[in-house]
């Protein structure tokens, strides 16, 4: 932190002016769940701030955390970010709990949640932060607009496996789930086929359904159940039978843990000390796997891929786009175009105004190319009438 105290307290201008101007100091945050892709950003961000512009770039711990509780942020150099594009995870530290609009503040014994950006902007002041680049999903985009409104100059980059965020084609992060699933699903289709057994595989992306999608493409599923698309079960099981009546004893069922059934709600994991919180998204899959075992008599078993989608080594593609990203992000500083977002568009990094990218998720079009091209295959989505 000595490096952040070292200048003096400046005034912040509100709102944050647009335009070129002079920059010392520029600061980066991780927020929201992590996903691979994270350091090649770092990477990016810090690399092209020291080599062209000769900027000093703080990295900020813990996401918005590490600007309420600030000691332990640190200057990060290029050595600091050396090889680190082929690790997964973010070296800064990041958290989805905590959101500084609704932040959990202990009174007089009692939890209240308060909105906490003013404390926020004050030690962005204080360590004499210059811009700040927050890479996060839409809630960290959320977050990022409101200091934005505040006066922060703020540059935002867009990551989530999910890839639901609007205004841009993908996220990275992507790209590395779809492959972590798709290589999931080639090892069950192994032993599904063997055992003659009916294998569903649980997979991520909240209320959206593109990581169920491609990967049930790429790995040859026979089933593939999308939030975006309510199910009936009698389709599904009709599908199953169908294949063995055909000669093909087994099948694949990939669904996406926001998926749900026609006539019923998603299902969430009950989380231990919550009790009455909505929880997480999760149980799907075995709800889906006894209630086909049920109907079809068929020997059912489910596998839950979790976190194994978030960790791990980027792919090539996440760490070329999240590079990319990192650069250009400086790119946006120092063309003094904040409130920005980057993004990708068709082979282009460009850039919209974070607004574009908040006000609504991006979902599969439960009638658009990707989900014909499925239909095509003979892939059963369960589309209830
Ligand atoms: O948004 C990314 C994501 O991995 C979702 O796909 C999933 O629903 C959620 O985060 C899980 O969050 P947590 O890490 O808090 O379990």
């Amino acid at each position: 932190m000595a490096d952040a105290k070292r200048k003096t307290k400046r005034e912040t201008k509100r709102p944050a002016s647009s335009g070129p101007s002079r920059l010392e100091r520029i600061a980066i945050l991780t927020g929201g769940g992590d996903c691979p892709g994270l350091n090649a950003v770092i990477r990016g961000v810090v690399r092209a701030a020291i080599l062209e512009h000769q900027w000093e770039v703080l990295g900020i711990q813990d996401g918005f955390d590490g600007l309420l509780k600030i000691d332990a942020n640190r200057r990060l150099y290029s050595h600091d970010v050396r090889g680190i594009q082929a690790r997964g995870g973010t070296i800064l530290g990041t958290s989805n709990r905590g959101n500084p609009l609704h932040y959990p503040v202990l009174e007089e014994g009692m939890t209240v949640f308060k909105d906490v950006t003013d404390e926020i902007v004050r030690n962005i002041e204080k360590m004499g932060i210059d811009c700040l680049v927050a890479v996060g999903g839409d809630g960290t985009m959320k977050i990022t607009q409101a200091l934005f409104e505040k006066g922060v100059k703020v540059v935002g980059v867009p990551k989530t496996i999910d890839n639901d965020l609007e205004a841009t084609d993908v996220t990275f992060g992507f790209n590395s789930a779809v492959n972590t699933a798709t290589d999931a699903l080639d090892k069950l289709h192994t032993t599904a086929e063997s055992h003659h057994r009916i294998l569903a595989l649980e997979v991520m992306g909240r209320d959206c359904g593109w990581i169920a999608l491609e990967a049930g493409i790429a790995g040859g599923a026979d089933v593939i159940l999308l939030p975006e698309i309510p199910f009936d079960l009698g389709r599904i099981c009709e599908h199953i039978e169908k294949r063995k009546r055909t000669g093909s004893r087994f099948s694949i069922v990939v669904v996406a843990e926001g998926a749900s059934p026609a006539s019923g709600e998603k299902i969430y994991e009950k989380q231990p000390g919550m009790d009455g919180a909505p929880g997480r998204l999760g149980g799907i899959g075995k709800w889906v796997a006894d209630k086909i075992s049920l109907c079809t008599n068929l020997e059912t078993r489910v596998a839950v891929l979790g976190h194994l989608q978030r960790g791990g080594m980027p792919t090539t593609f996440d760490r070329i786009l999240a590079t990319r990203f990192g650069v250009e992000a400086v790119n946006l500083i120092a063309a003094g175009k904040f409130g920005h977002m980057v993004c990708l568009k068709g082979r282009r990094i460009e850039s919209v105004p974070i607004t574009a990218a908040i006000h609504g998720i991006k979902r599969v079009d439960p009638r658009g190319q990707l989900v014909r091209t499925a239909e095509a295959l003979g892939i059963e989505l369960g589309r209830a009438k």
